[in-house]
């Protein structure tokens, strides 16, 4: 019996967001609790992980939230979903460029999976790093939240509309294989459903309830301490109802109902939706930009150039590429999306602008 069957051993039926937490994260044999998915050896690449100068332009980004912040003695950086490490030493780096916001930050890493908190606290090894597993934990502010690529992590809902009835997405088990059913949705989340328009539009009905709930945390501190959020993800901007979950192993597509637990399997982020929880949630987000709008915002092309003076010609191609892929619209450029959250009374807005 494969390790699958573990997982989802005397189980029936569940719903598909807590079959993904299962698959995912489930303690012994979840995706992210096995192995580190990232880089060529890995299952996928993330932006981090393509170059240095992406995690550079975020610091940037926070060293000038700080001085808008007026300069706190003591601002709460928290990086969601961590992954490899790759984004957080390049901060610490990064920011002993600019010591004064060296000296006020204290960064703390919130990260589900125990095999990439194990490598993270290896690799990041600072007085200026904590870990918290519990978001409600952090007492003071002004915080930053960054998550990159944390969100399309998170387990989704799904839903289809027939004939005006509302159905849920449900796992079945039969033979140590499953089998995708829908079953009539209950009330509380047929009106959740509508209360953020999302039953207008005929198709595949997504729902991150708990995104929305890692989010609810997220804005209650915000509104209390002052600070902001800011995500990168790939995404869309339509107003349409699709199914986005997807997953990949070494690279490569891969059915969701295969290899489970060796998998990654993700979703595209609604981004209007998001900016309307951020919005019932008391917080003003900015326009939603793409990724290769907020690095060119951020200079990173500046930055390139200034890399370029003391690289030889192929260290030059290497750059080129890598940036490309971060910008291109074709590439990363514009699949990916860039959303700001921030307290009412903040009015920062630096690249969205
Ligand atoms: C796709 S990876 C992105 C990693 C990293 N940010 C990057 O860009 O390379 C998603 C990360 O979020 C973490 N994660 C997912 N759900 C989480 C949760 N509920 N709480 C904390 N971390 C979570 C995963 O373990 C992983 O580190």
């Amino acid at each position: 019996m494969g390790k699958i069957d573990k997982i989802f051993l005397n189980s029936k039926i569940m719903s598909l967001d807590l079959f993904l937490e299962k698959t995912l994260y489930d303690k012994k044999f979840g995706y992210y609790q096995k192995k580190n998915p990232f880089g060529k050896t890995g299952d996928f690449v993330t932006a981090p992980n393509i170059s240095n100068i992406f995690c550079e332009m975020i610091t940037v980004w926070v060293v000038s939230f700080w001085e808008n912040l007026k300069k706190p003695k003591r601002l709460n950086f928290v990086e969601l979903g961590p992954g490899n490490g790759d984004f957080c030493e390049i901060l610490i780096k990064t920011l002993k460029n600019f010591p004064e916001v060296y000296d006020s930050i204290n960064i703390i890493l919130y990260e589900k999976s125990y095999i990439l908190k194990k490598i993270q606290k290896k690799r990041l090894v600072s007085e200026k790093v904590s870990w918290v597993d519990n978001l409600k934990n952090i007492k003071s502010g002004p915080i930053i939240f960054f998550g990159n690529e944390f969100l399309d992590a998170l387990p989704i809902k799904q839903f289809k509309k027939i004939n005006n009835n509302i159905f849920e997405k449900y796992a079945n088990f039969k033979n140590g294989k499953v089998e995708f059913v829908y079953k009539k949705a209950v009330k509380k989340q047929i009106a959740k459903l509508r209360s953020y328009g999302l039953l207008k539009n005929e198709g595949v009905i997504e729902y991150p309830e708990y995104g929305f709930k890692e989010l609810n945390i997220i804005c209650k501190k915000i509104n209390k301490l002052n600070g902001g959020a800011l995500f990168i993800d790939y995404g869309y901007e339509l107003k349409k109802n699709i199914d986005t979950l997807q997953s990949v192993i070494k690279h490569n597509y891969n059915k969701i109902d295969q290899n489970i637990g060796n998998a990654d399997i993700t979703s595209l982020i609604n981004f209007p939706l998001y900016k309307q929880y951020f919005n019932v949630n008391n917080l003003n987000v900015e326009n939603i930009i793409t990724q290769s709008q907020f690095l060119q915002k951020m200079g990173i092309i500046e930055r390139a150039n200034i890399l370029r003076k003391k690289m030889n010609l192929s260290e030059k191609t290497n750059l080129n590429q890598r940036i490309k892929r971060l910008i291109h619209p074709k590439m990363m450029g514009e699949n990916f999306k860039v959303i700001f959250a921030k307290n009412k009374k903040c009015d920062f807005s630096l690249a969205f602008k």
